[in-house]
């Protein structure tokens, strides 16, 4: 097992630790009763996770005492929304939880970021444990305290900063995930090698074959890096008011193209992986990225199974939508871009439209034999 401490400077002044290694769900019970001890708890899952994990992290949860209000919603993106927060205050204030009663997010990053956004909200806050099941949010959505829900306008529009008391990580649990979840949560670990760490870049490279067969020394050491770079990003910039706009690299191009899909047709580590290619080539064109180094990720997405090419029937609407991305300050339009090679990133404002508009094309599949 190993724990990664975060320490966030005030005025957010909180500290949790992250665990990651196996074993960790039947033990549950102590482990969340020494971080938030209450006669009660929350236990918020969605329909999949739940066939899973929902019997036995209950039990965990019972047999140390917790008396367990549990909340099960159908999976997806598409239900990371308000109504759902609406009919989980239902359930949970029925079931009269107390202030000191926390909520546990068993399972990805839509579940964290609901379960979160409810624990933030429910009674003025509560304590919030995540448990996360998927690569991604074991790597990037559970740790950070961003927590919220999507708009029609666009993703995860509506929200707070709540910071877990702690988050356990068991690799067991991406056993039963579908290879196409790997793969997105691997999109976040590219993403962090790039503005990061040239290393991880080759850790995850070499190490393919060991993360596709779940192998848990392998995954517990990625998912330990990756939480690690997060967290230092996150406590130098606890509020995104600076580096932690880093994180972004690919994401304001990949929420445009999901907001555009509706959500339903591309998985948010596929539009990721899309926004990544688009931000290389961006830097390339700029002369800031060596284009090698760009070659390079997308020879990595493509290996782990990422698209590097869609269809875009209309790159304006991209553009536009990207315009109702909360990543605007002042009418300014950031974009993260890396920066001389692999390893390191910028905030780069005020980017011109037709340069923009020459990344989003590239990603056509004419794109590869044009370039
Ligand atoms: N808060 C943040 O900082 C942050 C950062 C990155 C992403 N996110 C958010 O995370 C979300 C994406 O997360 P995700 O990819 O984990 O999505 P998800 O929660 O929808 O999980 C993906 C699918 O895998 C299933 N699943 C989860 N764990 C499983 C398991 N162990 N075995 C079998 N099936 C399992 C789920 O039921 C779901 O169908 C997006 O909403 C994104 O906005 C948040």
């Amino acid at each position: 097992m190993t724990e990664i401490l975060i320490q966030l400077p005030p005025p957010a002044a909180v500290a949790y630790p992250v665990r990651v290694g196996t074993q960790l769900l039947s033990d549950l019970g102590r482990k969340v009763q020494q971080f938030a001890p209450s006669p009660s708890c929350a236990l918020i899952t969605d329909q999949r996770v739940a066939t899973h994990y929902l019997a036995a992290v209950r039990t965990a949860l019972e047999s140390v005492g917790y008396r367990v209000c549990t909340f099960i919603f159908p999976a997806g993106e598409s239900n990371k929304t308000l109504r759902t927060v609406t009919a989980a205050y239902d359930v949970l204030l029925s079931a009269r939880l107390e202030r000191t009663s926390p909520v546990i997010a068993l399972g990805g990053g839509v579940t964290g970021d609901l379960a979160g956004f409810i624990s933030a909200t429910l009674l003025r806050g509560v304590p919030f444990i995540q448990v996360p099941t998927t690569l991604l949010a074991a790597v990037d959505a559970s740790v950070g305290g961003k927590v919220g829900v999507d708009h029609t306008l666009g993703k995860n529009l509506i929200g707070a900063f709540h910071h877990p008391a702690a988050v356990f990580t068991d690799v067991t649990t991406f056993r039963t995930l579908p290879p196409l979840e790997i793969q997105c949560g691997l999109a976040e670990c590219v993403k962090h090698a790039i503005i990061k760490d040239a290393r991880l870049f080759d850790f995850i490279a070499r190490n393919l074959s060991a993360i596709r067969a779940c192998d848990s020394g392998v995954l517990t050491e990625l998912v330990a890096w990756n939480v690690r770079i997060k967290a230092a990003v996150v406590m130098a910039d606890p509020f995104e008011r600076g580096e932690r706009a880093l994180l972004n690299l690919g994401h304001t191009f990949g929420h445009a193209l999901e907001t555009l899909t509706g959500y339903a047709n591309l998985e948010h580590g596929q539009a990721v992986a899309l926004g990544t290619v688009a931000a290389c080539h961006l830097a390339v064109q700029r002369g800031e990225f060596p284009e090698a180094s760009a070659l390079a990720v997308e020879a990595l997405l493509t290996n782990i199974g990422l698209p590097v090419r869609t269809a875009i029937r209309d790159p304006s609407a991209i553009i536009e939508a990207m315009g109702s991305d909360k990543k605007i300050i002042s009418g300014h339009r950031r974009l993260i871009l890396p920066a001389q090679q692999i390893g390191q990133a910028r905030i780069a404002v005020d980017i011109p439209e037709a340069q923009i508009l020459e990344a989003i094309t590239y990603l056509q599949p004419q794109g590869v034999a044009a370039s």
